[in-house]
């Protein structure tokens, strides 16, 4: 039976005066059970619930819930998982065979950063771990690098990314600008569809890696939108550096340091307000890789004091573990 329009009114308006028989042909696909609502829960105020990431409480549904996945609700931090490195280097020590060197250690971690190339190439799309999909590609380490340009929107959705990694190159005579505007094209487009941007802080060989510059470098990304910055850790003030930011920080690891600086770095880092890692090398070109993101884990997760990972990560390599 078709409805007209002057009955649509009508029932909206009472649904009780309406026939079953009437609800059931053309809008109920069971109303045997119709009846009043009881429960409204008077004098209860409705739960208004905060969201757990600094500076993130604004934020559309969907770039929450994306950032849910990447950040642990219960630590507030993450331990993202970087082995986008070829992108510039090409096969890196670590990276020769991500087959067998990384699949093994994504279990491990909350969240994979690669690119679209080693995703479709070697990450089973059974993971079930979110993306930071490196979105920013131009020159290699050959040329000069930061001459970037970033790839389609529809792409990001292809790949059902969690968010968007782009770099920013802060203090980079030739290439500051382009790369602060793709930061600002890409917060554009992933807003259209509630994906984050993680603005990666590029730091050129010229320029110092202090509290000052990665504040300006973290500060500036943030400001052009990021919702996430990667940066490195220094060890002087690092706290100003998490401080200066109205977004969540996570450190990128940096060139491989021996196995137990690594865990203090991390451990410091944590302990001055970072949101968890973004770590590449210290995890992949370890001797034991698994033994290592697992103490890692423990530390951005659980407060895990430096000696105490650095045990562990000696008990699990020890114990075969790799
Ligand atoms: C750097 O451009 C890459 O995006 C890496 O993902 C980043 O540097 C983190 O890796 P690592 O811990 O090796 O520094």
């Amino acid at each position: 039976m078709l409805l007209h329009t002057a009955n649509f009114s009508v029932i909206l308006d009472s649904l009780d005066s309406i026939h079953p028989i009437f609800i059931h042909e053309t809008y109920m696909a069971d109303n045997d059970s119709v009846q009043g609502g009881k429960n409204f829960g008077i004098g209860i105020p409705q739960a208004s619930e905060g969201f757990f990431l600094k500076g993130c409480g604004h934020l559309d549904w969907g770039m929450k819930s994306r950032l849910a996945q990447v950040f642990s609700p219960k630590s507030g931090c993450t331990v993202m998982l970087a082995f986008d490195h070829g992108y510039i280097m090409g096969p890196t020590s670590g990276l020769e065979r991500m087959d067998l060197s990384i699949v093994p250690l994504i279990e491990y971690s909350d969240c994979i950063m690669c690119t679209r190339g080693a995703l479709r190439s070697i990450v089973p799309p059974t993971c079930g771990k979110p993306l930071s999909l490196r979105y920013s590609a131009g020159s290699s380490i050959l040329t000069y690098l930061n001459d970037e340009c970033i790839m389609d929107i529809e792409e990001a959705l292809r790949v059902n990314a969690a968010l968007l990694a782009i770099m920013v190159a802060v203090g980079d005579q030739k290439h500051e600008g382009l790369t602060i505007r793709n930061l600002t094209k890409t917060v554009d487009l992933g807003t259209k569809y509630s994906i984050p941007t993680m603005g990666v802080t590029a730091v050129g060989k010229e320029l110092v890696r202090d509290a000052r510059y990665l504040s300006m470098a973290s500060r500036v990304c943030a400001e052009n939108g990021a919702h996430i910055i990667k940066t490195y850790y220094c060890e002087k003030d690092f706290e100003q550096v998490t401080n200066s930011v109205p977004v969540p920080i996570v450190i990128a690891g940096g060139k491989k340091l021996p196995e137990r600086e690594a865990l203090e770095m991390a451990y410091a880092a944590i302990n001055d307000g970072a949101a968890g890692v973004d770590m590449g090398r210290n995890i992949f070109q370890s001797d034991a890789p698994t033994a290592m993101i697992q103490s890692v884990r423990e530390i951005v997760h659980n407060g895990m004091k430096p000696d105490q990972a650095y045990k562990m990560y000696q008990d699990l390599k020890a114990s075969g573990g790799n």
